[in-house]
Protein backbone atom coordinates (compact mmCIF):
# COMPACT_ATOMS: atom_id res chain seq x y z
CA UNK A 1 0.00 0.00 0.00
CA UNK A 2 1.72 3.40 -1.01
CA UNK A 3 2.35 6.11 1.92
CA UNK A 4 -0.69 8.31 0.41
CA UNK A 5 -3.32 5.28 0.25
CA UNK A 6 -2.19 4.81 4.09
CA UNK A 7 -2.91 7.82 5.08
CA UNK A 8 -6.06 8.12 3.30
CA UNK A 9 -7.44 5.21 5.00
CA UNK A 10 -6.41 6.26 8.49
CA UNK A 11 -7.93 9.78 7.71
CA UNK A 12 -10.74 7.99 6.72
CA UNK A 13 -10.80 5.71 9.96
CA UNK A 14 -10.77 8.68 12.30
CA UNK A 15 -13.35 10.52 10.37
CA UNK A 16 -15.64 7.20 10.86
CA UNK A 17 -14.58 6.95 14.65
CA UNK A 18 -15.18 10.75 15.35
CA UNK A 19 -18.62 10.68 13.33
CA UNK A 20 -19.57 7.60 15.69
CA UNK A 21 -18.37 8.85 18.41
CA UNK A 22 -20.42 12.18 17.92
CA UNK A 23 -23.44 9.92 16.98
CA UNK A 24 -23.22 8.06 20.48
CA UNK A 25 -22.84 11.27 22.74
CA UNK A 26 -25.84 12.81 20.35
CA UNK A 27 -27.65 10.08 21.12
CA UNK A 28 -27.62 9.40 24.80
CA UNK A 29 -30.14 10.23 27.33
CA UNK A 30 -30.87 13.69 27.96
CA UNK A 31 -32.69 15.96 30.20
CA UNK A 32 -33.52 13.16 32.66
CA UNK A 33 -36.40 14.03 35.05
CA UNK A 34 -38.55 11.81 37.39
CA UNK A 35 -41.62 13.24 39.12
CA UNK A 36 -44.35 11.08 40.30
CA UNK A 37 -47.72 10.88 37.73
CA UNK A 38 -51.13 8.89 37.26
CA UNK A 39 -54.67 9.31 38.60
CA UNK A 40 -53.36 9.18 42.58
CA UNK A 41 -49.23 9.67 43.25
CA UNK A 42 -48.09 7.14 44.98
CA UNK A 43 -45.35 8.25 46.11
CA UNK A 44 -44.23 5.59 48.65
CA UNK A 45 -44.33 2.93 45.96
CA UNK A 46 -43.83 4.16 42.44
CA UNK A 47 -41.25 6.28 40.60
CA UNK A 48 -41.84 8.19 36.70
CA UNK A 49 -39.07 8.74 34.54
CA UNK A 50 -38.70 10.95 31.57
CA UNK A 51 -36.19 11.47 29.02
CA UNK A 52 -35.02 13.07 26.10
CA UNK A 53 -33.27 10.82 22.84
CA UNK A 54 -32.28 11.74 19.30
CA UNK A 55 -32.71 8.42 17.79
CA UNK A 56 -35.12 5.92 18.43
CA UNK A 57 -34.17 2.94 20.60
CA UNK A 58 -37.16 1.45 22.45
CA UNK A 59 -35.15 2.42 25.88
CA UNK A 60 -35.51 1.16 28.84
CA UNK A 61 -34.98 1.92 32.75
CA UNK A 62 -32.88 -0.79 34.61
CA UNK A 63 -32.77 -0.38 38.44
CA UNK A 64 -32.21 -2.07 41.76
CA UNK A 65 -31.45 -1.21 45.14
CA UNK A 66 -27.41 -1.98 44.74
CA UNK A 67 -26.03 0.58 42.26
CA UNK A 68 -23.84 -2.17 41.04
CA UNK A 69 -26.47 -4.48 40.70
CA UNK A 70 -29.28 -3.19 38.53
CA UNK A 71 -31.36 -6.15 38.11
CA UNK A 72 -34.99 -5.21 36.98
CA UNK A 73 -35.93 -3.78 34.02
CA UNK A 74 -38.80 -1.57 32.84
CA UNK A 75 -39.48 -0.56 28.90
CA UNK A 76 -40.85 2.95 28.16
CA UNK A 77 -43.40 4.30 26.29
CA UNK A 78 -41.89 6.26 23.58
CA UNK A 79 -42.83 8.96 21.60
CA UNK A 80 -41.50 11.37 18.57
CA UNK A 81 -42.51 15.37 19.61
CA UNK A 82 -42.32 17.07 16.37
CA UNK A 83 -42.86 20.42 19.10
CA UNK A 84 -39.37 19.41 20.67
CA UNK A 85 -37.80 17.09 17.77
CA UNK A 86 -36.44 14.58 19.46
CA UNK A 87 -37.84 10.95 21.12
CA UNK A 88 -39.38 11.32 24.22
CA UNK A 89 -39.20 8.49 26.68
CA UNK A 90 -41.08 7.88 29.96
CA UNK A 91 -41.46 4.58 32.37
CA UNK A 92 -43.09 4.29 35.70
CA UNK A 93 -41.73 2.09 38.15
CA UNK A 94 -44.57 0.14 40.38
CA UNK A 95 -44.03 -2.03 43.26
CA UNK A 96 -41.07 -0.30 45.11
CA UNK A 97 -40.23 -0.20 49.25
CA UNK A 98 -41.50 2.88 50.52
CA UNK A 99 -38.91 5.53 52.01
CA UNK A 100 -35.88 2.93 50.09
CA UNK A 101 -32.87 4.34 48.11
CA UNK A 102 -33.08 2.96 43.97
CA UNK A 103 -30.41 3.41 42.06
CA UNK A 104 -31.67 3.46 37.57
CA UNK A 105 -29.86 4.35 34.85
CA UNK A 106 -31.56 5.20 31.14
CA UNK A 107 -30.95 4.40 27.69
CA UNK A 108 -30.25 1.52 25.39
CA UNK A 109 -27.25 -1.01 23.88
CA UNK A 110 -28.15 0.86 20.62
CA UNK A 111 -27.66 4.52 21.62
CA UNK A 112 -25.97 4.02 24.92
CA UNK A 113 -26.55 5.14 28.93
CA UNK A 114 -27.14 7.70 30.90
CA UNK A 115 -24.93 7.83 34.22
CA UNK A 116 -26.46 5.38 37.45
CA UNK A 117 -28.95 8.12 39.51
CA UNK A 118 -29.97 7.17 42.81
CA UNK A 119 -33.82 8.34 44.21
CA UNK A 120 -35.79 7.70 47.17
CA UNK A 121 -39.41 6.31 47.72
CA UNK A 122 -41.18 8.86 50.45
CA UNK A 123 -42.29 7.07 53.52
CA UNK A 124 -45.68 5.85 54.44
CA UNK A 125 -48.53 8.43 54.73
CA UNK A 126 -48.17 10.15 58.11
CA UNK A 127 -44.63 9.11 58.79
CA UNK A 128 -43.07 12.17 60.94
CA UNK A 129 -39.74 11.60 60.03
CA UNK A 130 -37.84 14.88 58.67
CA UNK A 131 -37.31 15.52 54.96
CA UNK A 132 -35.88 18.03 52.89
CA UNK A 133 -37.74 19.84 49.82
CA UNK A 134 -35.59 22.31 47.70
CA UNK A 135 -38.10 25.32 46.29
CA UNK A 136 -37.01 27.22 43.08
CA UNK A 137 -39.47 29.30 41.24
CA UNK A 138 -38.39 31.72 37.83
CA UNK A 139 -35.88 30.13 36.07
CA UNK A 140 -36.89 31.41 32.84
CA UNK A 141 -34.49 32.20 29.80
CA UNK A 142 -34.78 36.06 29.96
CA UNK A 143 -32.39 38.93 30.83
CA UNK A 144 -29.19 37.71 31.47
CA UNK A 145 -29.95 33.88 31.38
CA UNK A 146 -30.56 33.70 28.24
CA UNK A 147 -28.58 30.56 28.28
CA UNK A 148 -29.94 29.60 31.66
CA UNK A 149 -26.17 30.69 32.31
CA UNK A 150 -27.60 32.18 36.03
CA UNK A 151 -29.80 29.23 36.40
CA UNK A 152 -27.39 26.83 36.02
CA UNK A 153 -24.47 28.46 38.36
CA UNK A 154 -27.55 28.51 41.47
CA UNK A 155 -28.49 24.95 40.39
CA UNK A 156 -23.99 24.50 41.12
CA UNK A 157 -25.18 25.30 45.22
CA UNK A 158 -28.93 24.34 44.68
CA UNK A 159 -27.45 21.04 43.86
CA UNK A 160 -25.34 20.14 46.93
CA UNK A 161 -28.15 19.64 49.04
CA UNK A 162 -29.84 15.90 48.89
CA UNK A 163 -33.90 16.45 48.17
CA UNK A 164 -36.88 13.88 48.60
CA UNK A 165 -38.38 16.55 45.96
CA UNK A 166 -38.03 19.51 44.23
CA UNK A 167 -41.44 22.32 44.24
CA UNK A 168 -41.13 24.68 41.01
CA UNK A 169 -43.76 27.31 40.87
CA UNK A 170 -42.91 28.05 37.52
CA UNK A 171 -42.20 30.57 34.52
CA UNK A 172 -40.09 27.27 34.20
CA UNK A 173 -38.60 28.85 30.08
CA UNK A 174 -39.61 32.49 29.00
CA UNK A 175 -41.62 31.50 26.28
CA UNK A 176 -43.49 27.76 26.49
CA UNK A 177 -43.97 27.41 23.19
CA UNK A 178 -40.19 27.28 22.21
CA UNK A 179 -39.36 23.61 22.15
CA UNK A 180 -35.33 24.65 22.35
CA UNK A 181 -35.75 26.62 25.51
CA UNK A 182 -37.63 23.48 27.00
CA UNK A 183 -34.69 20.72 25.94
CA UNK A 184 -32.42 23.51 27.56
CA UNK A 185 -34.26 23.72 30.62
CA UNK A 186 -34.05 19.97 31.23
CA UNK A 187 -30.52 19.55 29.97
CA UNK A 188 -29.42 22.20 32.73
CA UNK A 189 -31.70 20.88 35.53
CA UNK A 190 -30.47 17.22 35.09
CA UNK A 191 -28.35 17.15 38.07
CA UNK A 192 -31.29 18.01 40.16
CA UNK A 193 -34.04 17.02 38.47
CA UNK A 194 -32.78 13.25 37.95
CA UNK A 195 -33.00 12.44 41.88
CA UNK A 196 -35.18 14.52 43.22
CA UNK A 197 -38.92 14.60 41.68
CA UNK A 198 -39.45 17.51 40.15
CA UNK A 199 -43.43 18.72 41.14
CA UNK A 200 -44.08 22.13 39.47
CA UNK A 201 -46.81 24.18 38.09
CA UNK A 202 -46.82 26.00 35.22
CA UNK A 203 -46.51 29.85 35.00
CA UNK A 204 -47.68 32.66 32.86
CA UNK A 205 -44.54 31.94 30.54
CA UNK A 206 -45.04 28.42 30.40
CA UNK A 207 -48.61 29.16 29.07
CA UNK A 208 -50.71 30.19 26.20
CA UNK A 209 -51.36 33.97 26.73
CA UNK A 210 -53.88 34.98 24.04
CA UNK A 211 -56.91 35.31 25.88
CA UNK A 212 -58.99 34.37 22.49
CA UNK A 213 -57.18 30.98 22.28
CA UNK A 214 -58.88 27.98 23.04
CA UNK A 215 -56.32 26.75 25.35
CA UNK A 216 -55.86 30.45 26.93
CA UNK A 217 -53.73 30.10 30.41
CA UNK A 218 -53.29 26.04 29.62
CA UNK A 219 -49.77 25.36 28.82
CA UNK A 220 -48.23 24.26 25.23
CA UNK A 221 -48.80 21.07 24.04
CA UNK A 222 -45.12 20.87 24.83
CA UNK A 223 -45.69 20.95 28.18
CA UNK A 224 -47.51 18.05 28.48
CA UNK A 225 -45.34 15.81 26.18
CA UNK A 226 -42.00 16.51 28.86
CA UNK A 227 -44.14 16.53 32.12
CA UNK A 228 -45.21 13.42 33.61
CA UNK A 229 -47.34 14.63 36.71
CA UNK A 230 -49.98 13.24 38.51
CA UNK A 231 -53.68 14.09 37.35
CA UNK A 232 -54.32 16.60 35.14
CA UNK A 233 -51.37 17.62 35.31
CA UNK A 234 -52.28 21.58 36.10
CA UNK A 235 -54.05 21.08 39.23
CA UNK A 236 -53.03 17.89 41.42
CA UNK A 237 -52.11 16.92 44.80
CA UNK A 238 -49.80 14.50 46.63
CA UNK A 239 -48.91 12.94 50.63
CA UNK A 240 -45.54 12.98 51.52
CA UNK A 241 -44.93 11.37 54.94
CA UNK A 242 -47.42 14.14 57.06
CA UNK A 243 -47.81 16.53 54.73
CA UNK A 244 -50.16 16.85 51.84
CA UNK A 245 -49.44 19.06 48.77
CA UNK A 246 -51.42 20.81 46.56
CA UNK A 247 -50.37 22.42 43.22
CA UNK A 248 -52.69 24.78 41.30
CA UNK A 249 -52.27 26.26 37.88
CA UNK A 250 -52.84 30.33 38.18
CA UNK A 251 -52.76 30.41 34.15
CA UNK A 252 -52.09 34.31 33.22
CA UNK A 253 -54.24 35.64 35.87
CA UNK A 254 -52.70 39.26 35.02
CA UNK A 255 -53.86 39.11 31.66
CA UNK A 256 -57.39 36.84 32.03
CA UNK A 257 -58.17 39.62 35.11
CA UNK A 258 -58.68 42.18 32.39
CA UNK A 259 -61.47 39.95 30.44
CA UNK A 260 -62.70 38.00 33.89
CA UNK A 261 -61.37 35.05 32.77
CA UNK A 262 -59.18 34.76 36.30
CA UNK A 263 -59.20 30.59 37.14
CA UNK A 264 -60.71 29.31 40.38
CA UNK A 265 -63.94 31.26 40.24
CA UNK A 266 -66.29 30.11 43.36
CA UNK A 267 -67.92 27.08 41.62
CA UNK A 268 -65.67 26.72 38.57
CA UNK A 269 -64.52 22.90 38.15
CA UNK A 270 -60.99 23.99 39.42
CA UNK A 271 -62.74 25.56 42.16
CA UNK A 272 -64.68 22.31 43.33
CA UNK A 273 -61.95 20.18 42.68
CA UNK A 274 -59.75 21.94 45.16
CA UNK A 275 -62.45 22.38 48.01
CA UNK A 276 -62.95 18.41 47.76
CA UNK A 277 -59.03 17.98 47.69
CA UNK A 278 -58.50 20.38 50.50
CA UNK A 279 -61.51 18.79 53.15
CA UNK A 280 -60.35 15.26 52.38
CA UNK A 281 -56.63 16.13 53.05
CA UNK A 282 -58.05 17.92 56.40
CA UNK A 283 -60.27 14.69 57.45
CA UNK A 284 -57.56 12.23 56.76
CA UNK A 285 -55.35 11.99 60.61
CA UNK A 286 -52.19 10.58 58.76
CA UNK A 287 -52.41 14.87 57.12
CA UNK A 288 -50.37 17.07 59.68
CA UNK A 289 -49.92 19.76 57.34
CA UNK A 290 -51.73 21.24 54.27
CA UNK A 291 -48.90 23.15 51.85
CA UNK A 292 -50.23 25.02 49.02
CA UNK A 293 -48.32 26.11 45.96
CA UNK A 294 -48.94 28.03 42.35
CA UNK A 295 -47.25 30.27 40.68
CA UNK A 296 -48.92 33.90 41.08
CA UNK A 297 -48.83 35.24 44.42
CA UNK A 298 -51.91 35.64 46.89
CA UNK A 299 -50.06 38.19 48.87
CA UNK A 300 -47.11 39.89 47.17
CA UNK A 301 -45.65 43.83 46.48
CA UNK A 302 -47.23 45.69 43.21
CA UNK A 303 -48.08 44.98 39.99
CA UNK A 304 -47.62 41.54 40.28
CA UNK A 305 -50.44 41.18 42.98
CA UNK A 306 -53.59 40.13 40.84
CA UNK A 307 -56.56 40.85 43.31
CA UNK A 308 -58.56 38.56 41.74
CA UNK A 309 -56.80 35.92 42.31
CA UNK A 310 -56.30 36.09 45.87
CA UNK A 311 -60.24 36.99 45.98
CA UNK A 312 -60.66 33.24 44.50
CA UNK A 313 -58.21 31.24 46.53
CA UNK A 314 -57.96 32.81 49.92
CA UNK A 315 -61.44 31.89 51.05
CA UNK A 316 -60.30 28.22 50.52
CA UNK A 317 -57.15 28.62 52.13
CA UNK A 318 -58.55 30.36 55.04
CA UNK A 319 -61.52 28.01 55.70
CA UNK A 320 -58.94 24.55 55.32
CA UNK A 321 -56.02 26.78 57.40
CA UNK A 322 -53.61 25.98 54.84
CA UNK A 323 -50.20 26.31 56.69
CA UNK A 324 -47.92 27.57 54.05
CA UNK A 325 -48.37 28.89 50.80
CA UNK A 326 -45.84 29.22 48.49
CA UNK A 327 -45.57 30.79 44.73
CA UNK A 328 -43.14 32.79 42.40
CA UNK A 329 -43.92 35.15 40.08
CA UNK A 330 -42.39 38.17 41.00
CA UNK A 331 -38.34 37.55 40.75
CA UNK A 332 -37.66 38.72 44.43
CA UNK A 333 -37.14 36.47 47.55
CA UNK A 334 -40.39 37.73 49.56
CA UNK A 335 -41.60 36.33 53.26
CA UNK A 336 -45.30 37.49 54.61
CA UNK A 337 -46.73 37.48 57.95
CA UNK A 338 -49.32 35.22 58.85
CA UNK A 339 -52.70 36.43 57.52
CA UNK A 340 -56.26 34.72 57.82
CA UNK A 341 -58.88 37.15 56.32
CA UNK A 342 -57.84 40.65 56.35
CA UNK A 343 -56.14 40.30 59.75
CA UNK A 344 -52.38 39.77 59.94
CA UNK A 345 -51.01 38.33 62.79
CA UNK A 346 -47.86 40.03 64.59
CA UNK A 347 -45.37 38.00 65.83
CA UNK A 348 -42.21 38.55 68.66
CA UNK A 349 -39.98 36.48 66.54
CA UNK A 350 -39.41 37.50 63.14
CA UNK A 351 -37.32 34.10 62.59
CA UNK A 352 -40.74 31.85 64.16
CA UNK A 353 -44.26 31.35 63.14
CA UNK A 354 -45.19 29.76 66.61
CA UNK A 355 -48.87 27.79 66.05
CA UNK A 356 -50.27 30.82 63.80
CA UNK A 357 -53.60 31.34 63.48
CA UNK A 358 -53.28 32.22 59.51
CA UNK A 359 -50.92 31.04 56.85
CA UNK A 360 -47.86 32.05 55.95
CA UNK A 361 -47.04 33.40 52.44
CA UNK A 362 -43.04 32.66 50.42
CA UNK A 363 -42.97 34.33 47.11
CA UNK A 364 -39.19 32.53 45.75
CA UNK A 365 -39.13 34.31 42.42
CA UNK A 366 -35.75 34.88 41.83
CA UNK A 367 -33.55 31.38 40.52
CA UNK A 368 -32.70 33.23 37.52
CA UNK A 369 -35.04 35.10 35.48
CA UNK A 370 -34.01 38.73 35.29
CA UNK A 371 -33.99 39.84 38.83
CA UNK A 372 -36.63 42.71 39.90
CA UNK A 373 -35.55 43.63 43.55
CA UNK A 374 -37.26 44.84 46.67
CA UNK A 375 -40.34 46.42 46.20
CA UNK A 376 -42.30 45.21 49.86
CA UNK A 377 -41.51 47.47 52.46
CA UNK A 378 -44.07 49.59 52.01
CA UNK A 379 -46.73 46.27 52.03
CA UNK A 380 -47.52 46.34 55.57
CA UNK A 381 -47.88 42.55 55.76
CA UNK A 382 -43.94 41.94 54.22
CA UNK A 383 -41.95 40.76 56.92
CA UNK A 384 -38.94 40.25 55.13
CA UNK A 385 -37.07 40.37 51.81
CA UNK A 386 -33.33 41.24 50.60
CA UNK A 387 -32.49 44.83 50.00
CA UNK A 388 -30.81 44.14 47.15
CA UNK A 389 -31.95 42.56 43.95
CA UNK A 390 -30.36 39.08 44.02
CA UNK A 391 -30.37 35.58 42.96
CA UNK A 392 -31.85 33.23 45.70
CA UNK A 393 -32.85 29.34 46.60
CA UNK A 394 -34.41 28.60 49.10
CA UNK A 395 -34.80 24.99 50.82
CA UNK A 396 -37.57 23.12 53.21
CA UNK A 397 -37.21 20.74 55.59
CA UNK A 398 -40.38 19.33 57.53
CA UNK A 399 -39.89 16.59 60.85
CA UNK A 400 -43.21 16.40 62.85
CA UNK A 401 -44.98 19.49 64.00
CA UNK A 402 -42.13 21.91 62.58
CA UNK A 403 -41.25 23.49 59.26
CA UNK A 404 -37.65 25.32 58.75
CA UNK A 405 -37.15 27.04 55.85
CA UNK A 406 -33.83 28.94 54.41
CA UNK A 407 -32.86 30.66 51.99
CA UNK A 408 -29.87 31.07 50.39
CA UNK A 409 -27.63 34.01 47.83
CA UNK A 410 -26.05 31.82 44.70
CA UNK A 411 -23.12 31.42 46.83
CA UNK A 412 -24.76 29.79 49.45
CA UNK A 413 -24.60 32.27 51.70
CA UNK A 414 -27.69 32.82 54.22
CA UNK A 415 -30.22 34.94 52.51
CA UNK A 416 -33.49 34.38 55.59
CA UNK A 417 -34.47 31.55 57.66
CA UNK A 418 -37.92 30.95 59.30
CA UNK A 419 -39.88 28.42 61.58
CA UNK A 420 -43.04 27.32 61.41
CA UNK A 421 -44.30 25.51 64.30
CA UNK A 422 -47.93 23.62 65.13
CA UNK A 423 -49.38 22.01 67.64
FE1 LIG B 1 -44.55 34.98 36.05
Amino acid sequence: MSKFKTFRLGAICVVIALSFQTTLSHAQPRGIHISWNGPKAETSTTMGITWLNDNTDNGVVQYGLNAGNLNRSITATEAYSTGVKTYISKATLQGLKPATFYFYKVGSEKNGWSAVYKFKTAPIEGDKSKILIGLWSDTQNNGGNLNFEQTDTIIRQFGKNTYDFTIHTGDIVENGSVAKSWRDYFNTAQPVNASAPFMAVPGNHDVVNDTASRIFQQPFPIFYELMNLPGSQLNYSYNYGNAHFIAINSGYAQGAEKVGKVLFAENSDEYRWLEADLKSARSNKNIKWVIMYSHYPLFVFGVSHIQTWQNHLQPLVDKYKVDLYIAGHRHVYERHKAIRGTQVFEQPDMHVYDKPQGTVYVDNGSFGGSLQGPGGWDVPDVLFTPRQKIYTYSTMSIEGNTIEYKVFDKQGNPVDHFKLIKE
